[in-house]
């Protein structure tokens, strides 16, 4: 079957850029898969805090081991419905085995991006849970997991004005009604291509789409969804805990970032209306399935998706705060490293983080959070990351990347085995068979 959804090579602008999920993320990213330096001795890996225990959800989970799977999209699903158009997908038992593979005991993986509801869809194959057909496919994939001892949080994730009516049957929606500027395409099917595969590769673009801005009753459903799920994740399928997608360019980012949210209501226009949206959202999450259980992933100096706002440290910072202050039991934040990039290189990004001013550090967020574990993630590897905890700049690392290719990177880490070079090419699924480069990586001998 011809399933085409994302350019493998796409360039370093964002011209062929579709959303995260779908387009390769990291076409020109700090860590092309070639490591620079050494890899740690025998002494440094067996002294390292990585292998300590943490303790996170407010006490009630102690992980292991501080070396985090990073949410990633894999796009290896299955058609939830025959009739056509299907609009949702789950996973069966390759969704288990994957998973499966990935998990150690004491240590934390965090699901692709789920979607709480079909309004939030971006692309084809994404296991939803928003129907309770979706639950079984999760269930063992938590299962599988918890099989090997091991602790796993559903990461939700709305895409905003990435969405696309192909997926949602309607108009997307965001902050405000503000498009995605020049030829970014996504190469999406219509889902009612037989097979619900990827598809064919047509290309659209985004900016013939606009989002409409969200209503009052948009904000109140879309919500009602987050904690419907939340609570699915947790009474039905088993999730150790729910993570929160805020960062990225998709739906919470949109309402943060001061070029796309252009509202003069009490969801935009100051520091605090940027941030009311995602605080309630945290909000009504932690009053519905416990603080201890809830966690938020954040980009503040991210790009991707045309996210090209303005006071990023005071926006960030005061979200930071009001978290804090409403939520003081967070299971951990999670952060993304400001030299970590999707699209551009590093030098542009540079330049442009430094041509708005401030401090260009996820150190000041740390700081506010206080004792709320603090994770960070973006081009770590098994030579640089000797010494980050030691160094006090966070509690714990999740890799993205090398986790699709070596399913016992913890053990590789630790026993300082050479790593196996991601695939890029099979992040997304784009061709028979769903397999290979998900789990057809054997471990080391
Ligand atoms: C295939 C792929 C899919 C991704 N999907 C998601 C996602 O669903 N949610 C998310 O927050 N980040 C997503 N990311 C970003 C990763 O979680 C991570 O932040 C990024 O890969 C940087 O970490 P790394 O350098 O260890 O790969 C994705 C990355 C990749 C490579």
């Amino acid at each position: 079957m011809a399933a085409i959804q994302q350019e493998p090579s796409a360039a370093p602008t964002t011209a062929n850029a579709p959303a995260d999920a779908v387009v390769d993320p990291h076409a020109k990213s700090t860590d092309d898969g070639t490591r620079n330096g050494s890899q740690a001795d025998e002494k440094t890996r067996s002294e390292s805090a990585l292998f300590t225990p943490l303790s996170i959800s407010n006490g009630r989970i102690e992980l292991a081991h501080r070396i985090i799977m990073a949410p990633m999209t894999r796009n290896r699903g299955v058609p939830l419905y025959l009739t056509r158009p299907n609009r949702a997908w789950a996973h069966d038992e390759l969704g288990a085995l994957y998973y499966g593979q990935r998990a150690t005991p004491g240590g934390l993986i965090i699901t692709e991006g789920i979607y709480p509801t079909v309004e939030a869809s971006a692309s084809p194959c994404v296991p939803g849970l928003f129907d309770d057909k979706q639950v079984p496919g999760w269930t063992a994939v938590v299962n599988a997991v918890h099989g090997k001892g091991g602790y796993i949080f559903a990461q939700l994730w709305h895409a905003g004005r990435t969405c696309l009516p192909h997926f949602t049957g309607k108009p997307a929606m965001s902050s405000s009604s503000t498009p995605l500027d020049g030829d970014q395409e996504a190469r999406y099917p219509p889902p009612d291509d037989d097979s619900g595969s990827p598809g064919t590769g047509q290309r659209v673009k985004l900016r013939d789409f606009p989002p409409q801005e969200m209503t009052y009753s948009d904000i109140k459903r879309t919500i009602d969804a987050y904690v419907s799920t939340a609570k699915r994740a947790m009474d039905q399928c088993g999730f150790d805990g729910i993570e929160i997608h805020g960062g990225n360019g998709y739906l919470l980012e949109q309402f943060l970032s001061t070029n796309v949210n252009k509202r003069t209501d009490e969801y935009g226009g100051t520091i605090e209306g940027y941030c009311r949206f995602p605080v309630e959202l945290m909000t009504a999450l932690a009053d519905a399935i416990g603080g201890e259980n809830v966690a938020i992933r954040l980009s503040p100096f991210g790009l991707f998706n045309q996210s090209y706002g303005e006071q990023r440290p005071e926006i960030w910072s005061y979200l930071c705060r009001a978290l804090k202050q409403k939520i003081s039991n967070m299971s951990y934040i999670h952060f993304i490293e400001p030299r970590f990039e999707q699209i551009i290189d590093t030098t542009s990004k540079d330049s442009y983080l430094k041509s708005l001013g401030g401090n260009i550090s996820i150190k000041p967020f740390q700081e506010i959070m206080g004792s709320t574990p603090f994770v960070v993630s973006g081009g770590y590897n098994d030579t640089n990351i000797w010494g980050v905890i030691e160094s006090g700049n966070a509690d714990a690392i999740s890799i993205g990347r090398y986790f699709t290719s070596n399913p016992d990177l913890v053990a590789r880490l630790r026993e300082g085995k050479e790593l196996r070079k991601y695939d890029r090419d099979r992040f997304y699924w784009i061709d028979e068979p769903r397999e290979r480069g998900y789990t057809d990586f054997e471990p080391f001998s």
